[in-house]
């Protein structure tokens, strides 16, 4: 099996991007040498592998999906007033918001131009479903801004939310794969189908670590949700769970007209979440998307040998401490 990360970060070294002006292309070699897990065009580069594709051939791939990724981040810091990604200032910290306004759109451009790399019919295909991903992380950051300030949400639609903004993209990342080791459509939609899940495990662990992440090595700052009154997992397991104290307490925290420290609201609402049972169920739910996962990759037709290659990553990323 080879090295993915290895090799998709050989691959991203060898590119010569264009470096003037400086002020848009800086930003992104920025953000992108930062890192991260490059969890999803691992997953790229896996499920080519793991259908007989070229790996090497699957890279443009992968860099898409990993530019696409690092796209929506550098706006969603934007959109979340984040301070912190990867351990270091967020691009609009480090510059101004304008520069990640222009700078996550190239990179957003780059993203659609790295599938060049491909002959026409496979390009289609690979274009297709990334702008149908694409439109779909869209409406997911959007109803994940409207949240904000609705009391209203429900569990039902804060799940949906999570699929759009975040699941759909990991199961793009996979069908990628299969498409250029031209494996079939039953195949790419089962593959795709077990990335969705395994990208709702994901999100809700996000949501979980956002708030009880360790500060040494989470990389960005801890209860960004809670200052920001993000519906998360923990906040509908919250209001799921919690006696009618505890409820009427978090909607008290969660009213952005009181006045609070950012601090004082972090320790009290953490404190709910945990009291409350809503930690420990985010992380049985986390569970359960995981188990979900697995099954639909059973229904798969694969080597036994082959799907443990993606049941080990699977559950190396939610053991995950970043
Ligand atoms: C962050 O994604 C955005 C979410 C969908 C939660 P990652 O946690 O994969 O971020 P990096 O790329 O590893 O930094
Ligand atoms: C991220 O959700 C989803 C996208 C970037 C599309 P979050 O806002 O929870 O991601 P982090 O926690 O900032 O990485
Ligand atoms: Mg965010
Ligand atoms: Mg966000
Ligand atoms: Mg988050």
């Amino acid at each position: 099996m080879p090295n993915y990360n290895e090799l998709f970060h050989s691959h991203l070294q060898s590119i010569n991007y264009k470096k003037t002006p400086s002020g848009l292309y800086e930003p992104i070699a920025y953000l992108l040498q930062l890192g991260g897990k490059r969890m999803r065009p691992m997953l790229t580069l896996m499920a080519t592998d793991v259908f007989s594709g070229d790996v090497e051939e699957s890279l443009s791939a992968a860099l898409s999906v990993e530019l696409f990724h690092n796209f929506t981040l550098m706006h969603d810091d934007i959109m979340d007033d984040a301070p912190l990604r990867r351990g270091k200032q967020t691009v609009h910290e480090k510059w101004n918001v304008n520069t990640g306004i222009l700078s996550g759109d190239a990179m957003l451009v780059q993203a659609y131009k790295s599938l060049e790399a491909y002959p026409d019919t496979l390009f289609g295909k690979l274009t297709r479903l990334l702008s149908k991903t694409a439109i779909e992380v869209c409406e997911g950051q959007q109803y994940d801004v409207d949240f904000e300030t609705q009391s209203e949400t429900t569990i039902e639609a804060y799940l949906e939310m999570i699929r759009l903004k975040t699941a759909v993209l990991v199961g793009c990342a996979l069908k990628m794969g299969i498409y250029i080791s031209e494996g079939n459509e039953n195949e790419a939609q089962k593959l795709y189908d077990f990335g969705v899940k395994l990208g709702m495990a994901f999100q809700v662990q996000d949501d979980y670590l956002d708030a009880f992440g360790d500060p040494k090595t989470f990389g960005k700052q801890l209860g960004g949700d809670i200052i920001e009154n993000k519906k998360t997992i923990l906040y509908h397991k919250t209001l799921a769970l919690g006696t009618s104290t505890q409820k009427i307490e978090l909607q008290q925290w969660f009213e952005s007209n009181k006045q609070f420290t950012d601090s004082d609201k972090i320790l009290g609402v953490k404190k709910l979440f945990t009291t409350s049972g809503a930690a420990a169920a985010s992380q049985n739910l986390m569970k359960e998307y995981t188990e979900e996962a697995f099954r639909v990759l059973d229904s798969l037709e694969l080597k036994s040998k082959r799907k443990q290659i993606l049941v080990d990553f699977a559950n190396q990323l939610l053991q995950r401490k970043f």
